[in-house]
């Protein structure tokens, strides 16, 4: 594998996030801006019309009224940025005090009115006619105009600082996890199952991540681990056999044999063969429980009684009894793994058991006694891995694979495989799960 292909293009994430934090910060800062321009507008706007109501209070107690025309008091003192009016009822100017300036004619309307350039402000007077003060807008424009270009410059600037932050930021959060990925890749592409990615220190998610990374790492080592020491027993369990083969075959070739001495070194021969390939049925066997198993309802006294039916020769050649104790049940299960499970529980009942033998079925429960004294109890766990014979065994044939093969079933299953020793008497039951009892 090549760890260039693996490397990931070191930018792509750290862009998107860069990108991300840009785009917050960037909604964040124009959002904040268009309401720090509308207060200030609103509160610039709010002072002034506060400056015309003020000059209009201090005009309207300046205000004569002479043979009917309207006229300010000589002492009216206004400011020149000020520009005072006052109007007949038919809207015409007929005195003027402070800046002078000719706004569109027009009835006026009372209160406050941005006209053109100005800021109007009305009052309608006792007796007809209307008030007018003004004054210009450029200033409070003028304000808002370089409010407007320092919040702009501001944004801006705040954008560019938190593209750069926020690329800073994700890099920093993102080393590790390159420094985990790396690591990986190199395991992978060595091969060095045994090697483990550094643990990011803080004890937070990427410490998490390459925990678990770890933890991946070492469940692997122990499956490839488990799977080579099968390999290695089963490949001595296979030697020790062929050896023996090979010699048998090299004496009887030795030198010229009558008939009869060929038949007989042939039969050993035979019977050798046949271990030799229980051995390997057995080896494929435990293979096949590796495969994700598929579970269905299998009813187990029909099963059960065809097996029984196959090996009653076997008990009768053997002068042993297989007593059937069968009533209908079902489990959640695989029916060749049930009918395999049933022989080798059988098959070691014949070999190691007594003269009675008892296949049993109850809803969700298989099982088989013998009136043997049954395996050391401390021995049972061994007896339960591949290619592990109990003492005192050599002289039948067997390859150790039988009780193995029934665990691992039971395993697939998520059923449960107990052994019971009675006084005398040796059973191992198969409980299914999902039935009580
Ligand atoms: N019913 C039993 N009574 C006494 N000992 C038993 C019984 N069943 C199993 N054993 C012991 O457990 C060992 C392992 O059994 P297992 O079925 O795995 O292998 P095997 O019978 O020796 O060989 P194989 O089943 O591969 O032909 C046996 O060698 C035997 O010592
Ligand atoms: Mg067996």
């Amino acid at each position: 594998m090549n760890v260039g292909a693996l490397k990931l293009p070191p930018a792509s994430l750290r862009l998107k996030l860069t990108l991300g934090y840009a785009l917050v910060f960037i909604l964040a800062s124009v959002l904040g801006a268009v309401l720090i321009y509308l207060v200030a507008s609103t509160q610039l706007t709010r002072s002034l019309d506060a400056t015309l109501e003020e000059t209009a209070a201090v005009a309207l107690g300046n205000i004569e009224r002479e043979a009917g025309a309207l006229r300010f008091a000589a002492g009216l003192n206004v400011r020149s940025e000020l520009a005072l009016e006052l109007l007949n009822a038919r809207g015409q100017v007929t005195a003027q005090a402070g800046g002078h300036e000719h706004l569109t004619p027009g009835l006026p309307r009372p209160g406050f009115q941005t006209v053109e350039d100005w800021r109007v402000y009305s009052v309608p007077l006792e007796g007809g006619g209307w008030l007018r003060v003004m004054r210009p807008t450029d200033l409070l424009s003028g304000l808002l105009e370089t409010l407007a270009r320092v919040l702009v410059g501001a944004a801006l600037l705040m954008i560019v600082l938190s593209c750069l932050g926020g690329y800073l930021l994700a890099d920093r959060a993102l080393k590790p996890i390159d420094q985990v990925a790396l690591a990986a890749a190199s395991i992978a592409r060595r091969g060095a199952y045994r090697e483990r990615v550094p643990v990011a220190p803080g004890g937070d998610e990427l410490t998490r991540l390459s925990t678990t990374v770890n933890a991946m790492l070492g469940s692997l080592e122990g499956t490839i681990e488990q799977e080579k020491q099968f390999a290695r027993m089963a490949a001595h369990e296979l030697r020790t056999p062929l050896t023996t083969l090979a010699g048998r075959v090299e004496l009887l070739l030795d030198r010229p044999r009558d008939g009869d001495a060929y038949r007989a070194g042939l039969l050993q021969l035979q019977e050798r063969i046949g271990a030799l390939r229980a051995l390997s049925e057995g080896l494929l066997s435990l293979a096949r429980t590796d495969a994700p198993p598929t579970l269905e309802p299998v009813e187990l006294a029909g099963t059960v009684l065809a097996v029984a039916e196959d090996l009653r020769p076997e008990f009768r050649a053997a002068g042993k009894t297989l007593h059937l104790d069968v009533e209908e049940g079902w489990a959640q299960a695989e029916p060749e793994g049930v009918r395999q499970a049933t022989v080798n529980l059988l098959q070691n009942a014949l070999k190691y058991g007594g003269p009675q033998v008892t296949l049993r079925v109850r809803p969700g429960e298989l099982s088989v006694a013998d009136d043997g004294p049954g395996p050391a109890r401390e021995d049972w766990p061994r007896l339960l891995r591949p290619l592990e014979r109990g003492p005192g065994v050599q002289g039948l044939a067997g390859s150790g694979l039988g009780l193995a093969v029934v665990a691992a079933l039971a395993r697939r299953w998520g059923a449960e495989l107990r052994p019971e020793w009675a006084q005398p008497g040796f059973t191992v039951t198969l409980h299914f799960p999902g039935v009580n009892g």
